[in-house]
């Protein structure tokens, strides 16, 4: 598994897609804004579709799939083209999906024993959900000396005004969230600039 892209893509936003009339212009505000990785959830029904579109209309997006919880979902998901997984938890059947295609599976911690589970199964980047309600950097502050193997991608509850706090941070390999994907295009677009450029 190759998590290559982690190291130019410092932030990836989670859509969460209600339509698909709205997956391209959308993931074009974000490409316009700075933002070249992108993670569609699984948490409505054209999840899959979206990824497919994006995939064929969007080359220069790098593509995943968030909110993915069982081996049909990661299936669905590499099939439409996701280079990337990603769950809130962590999973069994999409570890066993991801192992055999080779995609670089990204699971959900929170607690010492998750991170433990975890490292056990053969992952060391976590992601971190729902961090701002864990405690957010200072929990990772504690947990990430304990566990130096481990990078972390938090997410849940970070926008523009924390998300810096964690970008400093070694132990981040990057961060994700929603908080720019609110409004229309032109909305996306400047907050994702607003966003690229706390990287910069
Ligand atoms: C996720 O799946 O990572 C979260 O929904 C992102 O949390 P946010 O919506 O609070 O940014």
């Amino acid at each position: 598994m190759n998590y290559e892209f982690l190291k130019n893509n410092k932030i990836i936003p989670v859509a969460v897609f209600n339509n698909i009339d709205e997956v391209l212009d959308k993931s074009t505000a974000l490409l316009n804004g700075g933002i070249s990785a992108i993670e569609v959830t699984f948490r409505t029904d054209c999840a899959k579709d979206a990824i497919k579109l994006l995939t064929e209309k969007l080359p220069n997006m790098f593509v995943g799939a968030g909110t993915v919880l069982n081996r049909k979902q990661a299936i669905d998901a590499i099939n439409a083209g996701a280079k990337f997984i990603v769950s809130p938890g962590i999973s069994y059947e999409v570890i066993d999906v991801c192992k055999e295609k080779d995609i670089p599976y990204i699971p959900g911690v929170i607690t010492p024993t998750e991170i433990t589970e975890a490292i056990n199964l053969g992952f060391n980047i976590l992601k971190f959900f729902p961090s701002e309600a864990f405690g957010g950097i200072k929990t990772l502050k504690n947990l990430a000396p304990v566990f130096p193997q481990v990078k972390f991608l938090p997410t849940g509850g970070i926008n523009y005004d924390n998300a810096k706090e964690y970008l400093d941070k070694p132990f981040i390999v990057a961060i994700g969230g929603s908080w720019m994907m609110k409004g229309n295009k032109f909305e996306i677009e400047k907050l994702t600039k607003e966003a690229v450029s706390l990287i910069k």
